[in-house]
């Protein structure tokens, strides 16, 4: 791993996470969860401040051993125990359906293979369990879609392989979740960067 994604990108990803907007979308989305629940994708812990006492346990996921350091410090003040598992979210340590809900913020754009995330996802919620989500992707004006496809190949090698351009409703529908319920709007910001599909969804019971 080179200097730029082992020391600086980590310290970005912490501070561009930080901004007002996504602050807003974590306050609304996260206190939703309840029971034992999964974060993939945890990142620096920014989501750890809005779960609330209706979490039992909380496994905060994330392949990057800096970013974890830096939720592990933000989880001294949780009120439930937190589990920090160094994993990639296509292959989940966890057994199945042992999940009440499993949370995702601006995590499925960067994730290699979201389809394969998603289904394992799937695999270890509860059934009846449900997926909360925030996530910016495809806009639906061609003229934005126009900036994320071409900013898409530049993006993804400064962000640390973050993707403007995925549909995030269809890619949960595709892989096997029925979405219960999504909100789709431009939040303050660059308009390519800002498209951000918020919702839950729950795993199909035929498991297709
Ligand atoms: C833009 S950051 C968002 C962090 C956090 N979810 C938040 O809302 O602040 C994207 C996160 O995806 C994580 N990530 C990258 N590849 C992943 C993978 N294969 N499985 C799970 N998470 C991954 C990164 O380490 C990073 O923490």
């Amino acid at each position: 791993m080179n200097v730029y994604d082992r020391w600086i990108l980590p310290r970005l990803t912490d501070l561009a996470m930080r901004n007002k907007e996504a602050t807003r979308y974590r306050s609304q989305l996260v206190p939703k969860a309840s029971g034992t629940v999964l974060e993939i994708g945890a990142g620096s812990g920014l989501n750890l401040p809005f779960y609330g006492t209706a979490v039992d346990r909380l496994y905060a996921l994330d392949p990057s051993e800096e970013l974890l350091q830096m939720a592990r410090k933000k989880a001294g003040a949780a009120r439930f125990p937190v589990e920090f598992l160094m994993h990639t979210g296509e292959e989940l340590p966890l057994d199945g359906r042992c999940l009440d809900m499993v949370v995702t913020t601006w995590t499925l754009c960067t994730i290699p293979d979201p389809a394969k995330a998603l289904k394992e996802m799937r695999r270890v919620l509860k059934p009846g369990g449900t997926l909360l989500f925030a996530e910016h992707g495809l806009a639906p004006d061609a003229s934005v879609r126009v900036w994320q496809d071409r900013l898409n190949p530049f993006w993804r090698k400064v962000t640390g392989g973050c993707n403007l351009n995925r549909k995030m409703d269809q890619l949960i529908q595709d892989s096997g979740f029925t979405i219960v319920q999504l909100d789709k709007a431009y939040a303050k910001g660059l308009r390519p960067m800002s498209f951000i599909y918020s919702g839950c969804a729950q795993p199909n019971i035929s498991g297709s």
